[in-house]
């Protein structure tokens, strides 16, 4: 079966072979066929071809789906009270994961399960095709695998992140860290496709860090890791050095650090979701993008920095408050997500893509970072 999109007022395919030749490969008066759930032709509307079912986008903007490659989505109950008392001055510092570790162990799956299919579906809804999820609210060996089995219900990007944070019933932080590296990694490898650390202050050091990911990736694991959210304690350089297929957050990076991201396969995940709920100054994209470090971003959707299930607010924060254009905000949300997952299927619309996308209620992409807050999205179409 075949379906034609036509009538595309503007098509962004993030295909640098196709349309205006820049890197948002753009067509104006557009069609897009998608067949098995690929992009099997794209072109001018005018020269579309016939189809089984034909989908008038009347004039609206088509864009690729966004990659939210970063969501700790799995979590019960809620931290209103702490980003309430931030609001009013209280520093965040990673010490409320331990309450909403309780709330976790306390939920059934049943609860789980609910309570993240209904994040997912918000984030759905606001155009995302392909998610990230960790777990890391539980941090026993039974309960992160159950978490990353309620993740498993809503995507393959599954992460497990033991090391989260130490919990309240360890007082040997050593013994805790070779839980992760042993056992817990050994449960968990089955059921996720990555391993991240919370390597920053006050949670995990570039040591630790470096012994839960070495153990992680002997299980079979690929790497991520958070790095540079309250301070810079050398996360980035342990990414680079293990072969990270990104790090995440780098609020706190010096020049050095970005330099030497340039020349990697590296991806830098920006959160701009953390910087506005935890009252923080924004990273500079410019800086990233000026020394050519490849960039994504995702929401950080967790329950204490935040609580976001909107890409279109990213990219409308991105644009406002980190010195990104429009058109660089959408490529990070959408082909950036998809380099920090290491996907080439997703994150763009050329040929042979997952026909993942977006019509959205205006005639040009822009209008995202243009109209914050605003619903902007008709359809969210996930390729079968
Ligand atoms: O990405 N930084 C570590 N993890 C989350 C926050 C976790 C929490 O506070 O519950 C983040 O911001
Ligand atoms: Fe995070």
């Amino acid at each position: 079966m075949t379906t034609l999109y036509t009538n595309i007022g503007e098509l962004t395919t993030n295909d640098v072979r196709l349309g205006d030749g820049s890197a948002m490969g753009r067509l104006r008066d557009a069609a897009l066929v998608e067949e098995g759930g690929r992009v099997v032709w794209l072109g001018a509307a005018a020269h579309a071809p016939a189809a089984d079912v034909r989908v008038d986008c009347a004039g609206a903007a088509v864009i690729p789906g966004f990659v939210d490659s970063h969501t700790h989505l799995v979590f019960a109950g809620d931290r209103v009270d702490e980003f309430v008392a931030r609001m009013a001055g209280t520093p965040y510092d990673g010490g409320g994961i331990r309450s909403t570790v309780a709330a976790t162990r306390a939920a059934t799956r049943e609860e789980l399960l609910a309570t993240s299919a209904a994040r997912a579906a918000a984030l759905f809804a606001g155009g995302v095709t392909t998610l990230e999820v960790k777990s890391g609210y539980d941090l026993t060996v039974e309960g992160e695998v159950r978490l990353l089995e309620v993740a498993r219900d809503l995507t393959g990007e599954t992460t497990f992140l033991g090391a989260h944070a130490v919990p309240s019933e360890f007082s040997d932080r050593a013994a805790y860290v070779e839980l992760v590296a042993g056992a817990m990694t050994r449960a968990c490898a089955p059921h996720a496709r990555w391993a991240d650390v919370f390597c920053d202050r006050g949670a995990f050091d570039v040591d630790e860090a470096r012994h839960v990911l070495t153990s992680a990736r002997a299980a079979g694991l690929e790497l991520r890791l958070h790095g540079g959210q309250l301070a810079d304690v050398g996360a980035v350089r342990l990414a680079l050095e293990m072969g990270c297929a990104s790090v995440d957050h780098c609020t706190h990076v010096s020049e050095g650090d970005l330099a030497a991201l340039a020349g990697s396969s590296t991806v830098a995940t920006l959160l701009p979701g953390a910087e506005f709920s935890t009252r923080s100054a924004y990273p500079d994209a410019r800086r990233f993008l000026d020394v050519g470090v490849a960039i994504a971003l995702a929401t950080d959707c967790n329950p204490g920095t935040s609580y976001v299930t909107s890409m279109g607010f990213v990219i409308a924060l991105a644009v406002r408050e980190m010195g990104l254009t429009p058109d660089e905000a959408l490529y990070a949300a959408t082909r950036g997500g998809a380099a920090a997952l290491r996907r080439s299927d997703v994150g763009h619309l050329g040929l042979g893509a997952r026909a993942d996308l977006v019509i959205l209620d205006a005639p040009r992409c822009a209008h995202l970072a243009y109209r914050p807050g605003a619903n902007l999205v008709t359809r969210t179409v996930r390729a079968p």
